[in-house]
């Protein structure tokens, strides 16, 4: 028989699936410490930075699943330090939530944990390090979750863009100084080296090409905004979830944790590249850029909304029950004293303490939930911001939609940057029941006093 090329297409897919479906009772990731090459080679003849990395990789392994399959993953923890991973954004029983000392015990060096559980929501999603993650998640321990939908969208390419920032020493190496004050009472820690990583990397696209991105902002602290050049097309998803009316692509803004998928069509322009650009202030740096090779004739047809998750909307607030949450603290934060572990402080000896930001006069974990919140009930959380910081406040266990000015909601997300001096408001439906983080994820801020939970029942 002569093999055409169709045959082989068949029995190169009939390979591929066997040994992903026989992966899922032997699928390991093991954190452990390793070198990457981590400045490309255009800044120069660096060497290589020794990381933490999930499987030895910055990112770690890139899991791709279906809706519908079940997640499992063995945590291995080759590690000098004990670790743990939380499961970002995706819907999962309270105790694969992965927080240490909370919904599990960390992992010790040289111990394992089993996480398993179904995925009901297509999308972009991530893993990181819950433990110590000012300097875990600093030194390299995330990767990405695609879960594919059943029927996904007709692209070219989907491509899996990471978006990360280092601070690192004249030889590449990141530098230890996690908990610098100035860092934690500031904007967070920031890197002096901001990244683009992408999975798959083409190395040229076609004029006309559909292409999906998928934006991750895995920084510890850093806010990203982000222009595409030499696309045109529209915003899908918002942390993992469909956009019901996607909007047209305009300039992304990113806070820690953040995610968006775009599907875009490529054009030509004038540099003959599609460019992912890191702006700040005016001016905008190259993160990386894909040539232009070829040309598509095929007219493709407008871009529709991806299919729905499993989630419902909300459409009114009537019987919410209102949880407030005021900001405090930090730099010129005004902030006179607040409650740390039971005991009302002054600043000064918080600050010692390295205890800088509080929510409703609190600061870090508290021993009593925000709240105790009935399976289904309905809540809404004016977030008070009146420190002179951004914050990227994230909510386990479930998405949320923010109540927008006019009385309509927005998307679901699971982290929302609120702005310096700004009220926001969020509501959502208690869903699982268990111990749920409320937190900011700029994580220095996390880490200095910003953390409290919901405990639903
Ligand atoms: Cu992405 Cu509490 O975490
Ligand atoms: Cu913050």
């Amino acid at each position: 028989m002569t093999l055409t090329r169709r045959h082989f297409l068949k029995s190169t897919a009939a390979l591929y699936l066997a040994p992903t479906l026989a992966q899922a009772s032997v699928n390991v990731l093991e954190a452990k410490v390793a070198s990457v090459q981590l400045i490309d080679a255009e800044f120069g003849d660096y060497p290589e930075t020794q990381v933490w990395g999930f499987d030895g990789t910055v990112p770690g392994p890139l899991l791709r699943f279906k809706q519908g399959d079940t997640l499992q993953q063995t945590l291995r923890n080759s590690l000098p330090d004990p670790t743990s991973i939380h499961w970002h954004g995706l819907r999962l029983p309270n105790a694969m939530d992965g927080v240490p000392g909370f919904t599990q015990q960390a992992v010790q060096t040289g111990e394992t944990f089993d996480y398993a559980f179904p995925l009901k929501d297509a999308g972009t999603y991530w893993y990181h390090s819950h433990n110590h993650s000012t300097v875990q998640v600093a030194r390299g321990l995330y990767g990405v979750i695609v879960v594919e939908e059943q029927t996904p969208p007709d692209v070219d390419h989907d491509i899996v863009v990471v978006l990360d920032d280092w601070r690192l020493d004249e030889t590449a190496q990141i530098t230890e100084d996690f908990g610098a004050m100035h860092d934690w009472t500031h904007a967070g820690r920031m890197g002096n080296y901001v990244h683009s990583h992408l999975t798959p990397s083409p190395a040229s696209v076609e004029e006309n090409a559909r292409v999906r991105l998928r934006f991750v902002n895995v920084a510890t602290d850093r806010i990203m905004t982000i222009a595409l050049k030499g696309a045109v097309g529209k915003v899908v998803a918002r942390d993992g979830m469909p956009l019901r009316a996607p909007e047209d692509l305009d300039t992304l803004v990113f806070g820690p944790a953040e995610r968006a998928d775009v599907i875009v069509d490529i054009t030509s322009s004038e540099a003959q590249a599609l460019q992912i650009v890191f702006v700040e202030r005016d001016t905008g740096y190259l993160l990386h850029d894909i040539p232009l090779s070829g040309r598509r004739s095929d007219p493709r047809p407008p871009i529709q909304p991806l299919p729905a998750n499993p989630m419902r909307y909300l459409t009114d607030l009537s019987g919410a029950r209102e949880i407030p949450l005021i900001m405090s603290g930090g730099a010129m934060g005004r902030m006179e004293s607040a409650t740390w572990e039971g005991q009302e402080m002054s600043t000064r000896d918080l600050v010692q303490q390295g205890k800088v930001w509080a929510f409703n006069g609190v600061v870090g974990m508290p021993t009593a939930p925000l709240a105790e919140l009935r399976q289904g009930e309905l809540i809404r959380i004016p977030i008070v911001n009146e420190t002179a910081f951004a914050h990227a406040m994230h909510l386990h266990g479930t998405h949320f939609q923010e109540v927008l000015p006019d009385g309509g909601f927005g998307p679901h997300k699971d982290t929302l940057l609120v702005q310096p001096r700004e009220t926001r408001e969020i509501a959502f439906v208690a869903e699982t029941p268990g111990k749920w983080l409320f937190h900011c994820h700029m994580l220095s801020h996390q880490a200095a006093g910003m953390k409290t939970w919901f405990h639903v029942i």
